[in-house]
């Protein structure tokens, strides 16, 4: 525990970029709804292009939002990198840093990369008022399981961070 603001402002800045990337599981559900509606037809392809927008600017937000905040708090409270530097870092904050690592490239490497080609598809149908292409469907299939396991992630870490913080965990 701290009654140190600027420690406090950026566990509140921590916290409420998790949240930022969670809503992401709200912001999709709400968009499916919609996007089952129209299954099929052209509207169907502008909800997907929304829901891809919405969910790589809320993981942006929050990504960024989480390291820059987490590295200020490691800074403050003189913890270390992956355990690398510092003083007495926790066994817990190395397993936070670690999952956000392995969050962080498989958003890279199975969402952003993959999920490119596929919205230039989808936008060409915008443009030419067509049903989104089977090929977009699935390859979109695979990047929002893809990326409701980042989600997970991010959801275990915020209990990693509840429970070391509190000494639960160490
Ligand atoms: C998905 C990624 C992450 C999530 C969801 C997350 C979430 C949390 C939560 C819930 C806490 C507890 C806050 C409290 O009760 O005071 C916490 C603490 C902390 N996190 Fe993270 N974190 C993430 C990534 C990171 C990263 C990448 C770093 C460092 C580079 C980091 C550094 C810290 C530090 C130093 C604390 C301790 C703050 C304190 O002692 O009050 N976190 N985190």
């Amino acid at each position: 525990m701290t009654n140190d603001p600027i420690v406090l402002l950026f566990v509140a800045i921590h916290i409420i970029a998790a949240g930022f990337w969670l809503s992401q599981f709200v912001a999709v559900i709400a968009l499916e709804r919609f996007a089952a509606l129209v299954k099929g037809k052209p509207a169907e392809v502008a909800i997907k292009m929304a829901e891809g927008n919405v969910e790589s600017l809320l993981g942006t937000a929050g990504g960024i939002g989480i390291l820059i905040s987490g590295l200020v708090l490691t800074f403050q409270f003189r913890y270390g990198i992956l355990g690398i530097g510092g003083v007495n870092t926790p066994m817990w904050l190395v397993i936070m840093q670690v999952i956000f690592i392995i969050a962080m490239a498989m958003v890279g490497a199975l969402v952003t990369r993959p999920a490119r080609p596929i919205m230039e598809m989808l936008g060409k149908a915008l443009a030419n008022g067509e049903p989104a292409p089977a090929e977009a469907t699935s390859g979109l299939n695979r990047i929002q399981l893809m990326s409701r396991i980042v989600n997970v992630l991010v959801l275990v870490n915020i209990f990693v961070g509840l429970f070391g913080v509190n000494g639960v965990m160490h």
